[in-house]
């Protein structure tokens, strides 16, 4: 039988051309090893955890299957088991210093899943979602699967929305801003100033124009903060319209196993709310979160990976490139760094990784981030490695 082609829809060839830097040099870096299989390539692109789960979780999981009663494995409410749903409520309740009901919670898969059905619920086609740079770049498909608008806003130089530029990007198509904090690529944790100041310029714009605009608060990285961060409050307390997603792909190394949640702030109807969120669900074809990884998440809530391994790995990496010329901003928070191009380079992003992939180290250029003028290392590496990848870097820009 003959090959099929031209079968791919239109939108999907639109969104296959988004957000795709990070795969694109994952890719490079495969390629490099084929052609030289002596290439010794350390590989800083994706933001794949590296440290294993705790072994609590295997722990659990076994004690789980070997419990005989029956029905856990069938079809359930979609926004997830009763009981796992009060015991965060009751956790977050006191975590976020807000009151937040089991109806304010709906178990997902992953934060991925989480966004993208808090965007099936607020968004229309042409509704506009402020993006503040550097994003994560999965938001550019994430926003035009919804037939919506992304509208970017420039970063300082403490990759910090420039706020005035924020206050103009507001129209009356604007429904969603996308807050990410702690930040992927730049590890940055948004002071309680800015946040603050993001909430104050929605209720300005709310009285003015009429238009409630929702912030939805992607918070995968929020238990990887490290212990010298200043902490910051919960958007929940500070603004009414909040949706906030967390999940544990990585503060549990549990990436491939998809859980997360989504919750909503008290303000925003519950029943409501509850309803069109168990309805996108349904709709996008992801149902219910996984029920083995819901039921594990009571057992193991109060543990995580080890963050100061990762501290550490950030610390060295961040000091060796100072050293060496190379300003490097120090993340609050996990396992990303996001160092500027330094000027040999002429702000030229593409060429410092291309010319780093040569020296053995793949990573992204920012402009697949929204900020060209620097690079993201993802420090999923042991720290041998991370001590090497930064010495490279480092002899590069020296020759
Ligand atoms: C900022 C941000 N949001 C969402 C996600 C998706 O997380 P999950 O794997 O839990 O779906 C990631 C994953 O890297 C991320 O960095």
């Amino acid at each position: 039988m003959a090959r099929i082609s031209g079968h791919i829809s239109q939108k999907c060839l639109q969104l296959s051309g988004m957000g795709s830097e990070i795969r694109r040099v994952f890719q490079e870096g495969l390629d490099a090893k084929i052609a030289n299989p002596n290439l010794d390539l350390i590989d800083l692109s994706l933001g794949n955890p590296d440290l294993e789960p705790p072994a609590e979780i295997a722990k659990s999981i076994q004690d789980i299957l070997n419990d005989s009663n029956k029905g856990w494995h069938r079809y359930m409410d979609n926004s997830g088991f009763a009981f796992v749903r009060e015991f965060l409520s009751k956790e977050l309740s006191k975590s976020e210093c807000v009151n937040v009901l089991p109806q304010q919670v709906f178990m997902t898969v992953g934060a991925a899943g989480a966004i993208q059905i808090a965007m099936r619920v607020l968004l229309d086609a042409g509704s506009e979602v402020v993006i503040f740079k550097p994003f994560f770049s999965e938001y550019a498909p994430y926003t035009a699967q919804f037939d919506a608008k992304a509208v970017y806003v420039e970063c300082d130089e403490n990759y910090l929305p420039q706020l005035e530029s924020f206050e103009k990007a507001l129209t009356t198509k604007t429904k969603l801003v996308m807050v990410n904090s702690p930040n992927n690529p730049s590890g940055v944790v948004y002071s309680k100033e800015t946040l603050e100041s993001i909430a104050e310029i929605l209720r300005r714009h709310r009285k003015k124009t009429g238009n409630i605009v929702h912030i939805l608060s992607d918070e995968p990285y929020a238990r990887l903060i490290f212990p010298s961060t200043i902490p910051v409050p919960s958007l929940l307390q500070l603004y009414d319209a909040v949706w906030m997603v967390r999940s544990h792909s990585k503060d549990l190394g549990l990436a491939g196993e998809r859980i997360g949640y989504l919750v909503w702030n008290e303000f925003l109807n519950v029943p409501e709310t509850l309803a069109a969120c168990r309805n996108a669900a349904r709709a996008m074809g992801f149902v219910n979160a996984p029920a083995l990884m819901q039921r594990v998440l009571p057992l193991v809530y109060g543990i995580k990976v080890d963050i100061s391994e990762y501290e550490k790995r950030v610390n060295l990496f961040c000091e060796i490139l100072r050293l060496g010329g190379i300003e490097c901003p120090k993340p609050g928070a996990g396992f990303f760094v996001f160092p500027k191009v330094p000027v040999r380079f002429k702000g030229d992003d593409k060429l410092f990784c291309s010319s780093l992939l040569k020296a053995g180290v793949l990573a992204v250029p920012g402009s697949g981030f929204g900020v060209p003028g620097s690079i993201r290392c993802s420090l999923t590496q042991n720290i041998q490695r991370v001590e090497d990848a930064a010495k490279r870097i480092v002899r590069l820009i020296r020759v």
